[in-house]
C-alpha cells in the first residue's frame, strides 16, 4: 500500500463528522500528577489497569474514533493478554501515539519553550506502526506573557511541528499537529485570539514550506478563551472568537480540527465545542481530542480501586457521548443530569 492511500484511510477512519479523539497519552510525569490528584501512586501496573479500563469501555467506539497512547501503553496488555492498541482497534478505534519527548526552554527566547524528539523519529515511527499505531501527535507549547511568544518562539515551534508532520507523512502515519497556547495567566480573550492567530499563521506557513499535505493531517489547537485567572467567557463568545481566528488562518483543506481541553472543565469544554458547531460556519469538522475533559470524572470515579472500574467506564462514556453530541451541535446542559 502506498503511504498516500494508507494516510487517506486513516484520515477517513478518524474523521466521520460525529466522533472525536480520546487523549490518553499522558507522559510518566503527567499521569503521576493525575493519579496524585486522586491519591493513587503511579505504578506501571496501575497505569496498565487504568488505561485498559478506558479502552475496554463498551460503546466508546460510538463516540470516539481514535485514541492517543503513550509509548509505554503501546507495549502493555490487558488482563486477558490482548495488547492495548489492539483492544482499541478491534472496537473500531484507531490507535495513535504521542511521539514528542517533552519540552524545555527555547534558548534565545526567554519564556518560550521548544519540544524535543525529532532525532530518530522515522525509525521510532516504524516500530510504533508495528505495534499498531496509525497516527501520531506532537505538541508545541506557547505561554502567553507580555513578551511571549516571541517572534523566534513562533518560528522555531512552527518549524518543529512542520518537520515532525513531514516525517510522519513520509512514513504513512497521519500527524496530529498540536500547537498548544497555554491558558495560564490573566490575559483577555482578545489577547488569546491575537496569539492563537499568530501561532496558526506561522504553523501553516511552515507546513507549506515543508510540503506537508494538509488533507492528510489533523490540527489540535487550543480554543480562544481568556486566561485561567480571568473570568470565564460564555460559550457563544469563545465560539465566535475561536472560529473567527481559525477562519483567518487555517486552510479549508484541513479535514478536521480536534481541540484540546487545556484546563477547561469537562462541562465547559463540551459547551464550548457545542457552541462552535452551532455556528455552522466551519469548512472543517470541529471535534475534540480531550485528555482531562474526558478523563477527569472517570479518574475520580475509579479512585484506584478495581471494584470501581465499571463506574469509571460509565463516567468516561457519558463525557464521550456528550462531546459527540457537541460535535453535532446537539448538546444541551440539561443532558448533564440525565
Ligand atoms: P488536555 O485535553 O487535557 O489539554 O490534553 C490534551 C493533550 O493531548 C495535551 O497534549
Amino acid at each position: 500500500m502506498s503511504t498516500g492511500t494508507e494516510l487517506q484511510e486513516t484520515v477517513a477512519d478518524l474523521v466521520d463528522g460525529s466522533r472525536g479523539v480520546l487523549a490518553a497519552d499522558e507522559s510518566s510525569g503527567t499521569i503521576a500528577k493525575r493519579f496524585d490528584s486522586i491519591g493513587v501512586e503511579s505504578t506501571e501496573e496501575l497505569r496498565r489497569f487504568y488505561r485498559s479500563l478506558l479502552l475496554s469501555t463498551e460503546g466508546l467506539e460510538n463516540y470516539v474514533s481514535g485514541v492517543i497512547l503513550f509509548e509505554e501503553t503501546l507495549g502493555q496488555r490487558d488482563d486477558a493478554g490482548v495488547p492495548l492498541p489492539q483492544l482499541a482497534a478491534v472496537r473500531g478505534i484507531v490507535p495513535g501515539i504521542k511521539v514528542d519527548k517533552g519540552k524545555g526552554p527555547l534558548p534565545g527566547a526567554l519564556g518560550d519553550m521548544i519540544t524535543y524528539g525529532l532525532d530518530g523519529l522515522a525509525e521510532r515511527l516504524a516500530g510504533y506502526k508495528e505495534q499498531g499505531a496509525r497516527f501520531a501527535k506532537w505538541r508545541e507549547v506557547y505561554p502567553i506573557g507580555p513578551c511571549n511568544p516571541t517572534r523566534l518562539g513562533l518560528t522555531a515551534n512552527a518549524e518543529m511541528l512542520a518537520r515532525y508532520a513531514a516525517v510522519c507523512q513520509a512514513c504513512g502515519v497521519v500527524p496530529i499537529v498540536e500547537p498548544e497556547v497555554l491558558m495560564d495567566g490573566d490575559h483577555s480573550i482578545e489577547r488569546s485570539a491575537e496569539v492563537n492567530e499568530a501561532v496558526w499563521r506561522e504553523v501553516f506557513a511552515a507546513l507549506g514550506r515543508h510540503g506537508v499535505v494538509l488533507e492528510l493531517l489533523l490540527l489540535k489547537p487550543s480554543m480562544v478563551t481568556p486566561g485561567g485567572d480571568s473570568p470565564r467567557a460564555p460559550p457563544q463568545q469563545v465560539a465566535e472568537y475561536t472560529l473567527r481566528s481559525l477562519r483567518r488562518t487555517v486552510p479549508a483543506a484541513v479535514p478536521s480540527i480536534n481541540f484540546l481541553s487545556g484546563g477547561q472543565g469537562p462541562e465547559e469544554a463540551t459547551a464550548n465545542l457545542n457552541a462552535l458547531n452551532s455556528l455552522r460556519q466551519a469548512p472543517w469538522q470541529l471535534s475534540f481530542s480531550y485528555g482531562r475533559a474526558l478523563q477527569e470524572p472517570a479518574l475520580k470515579a475509579w479512585g484506584g480501586k478495581r471494584q470501581h472500574a465499571a463506574a469509571a467506564q460509565r463516567a468516561l462514556l457519558k463525557r464521550a457521548r456528550l462531546n459527540h453530541l457537541a460535535v453535532l451541535g446537539e448538546y444541551q446542559q440539561t443532558l448533564e443530569q440525565a
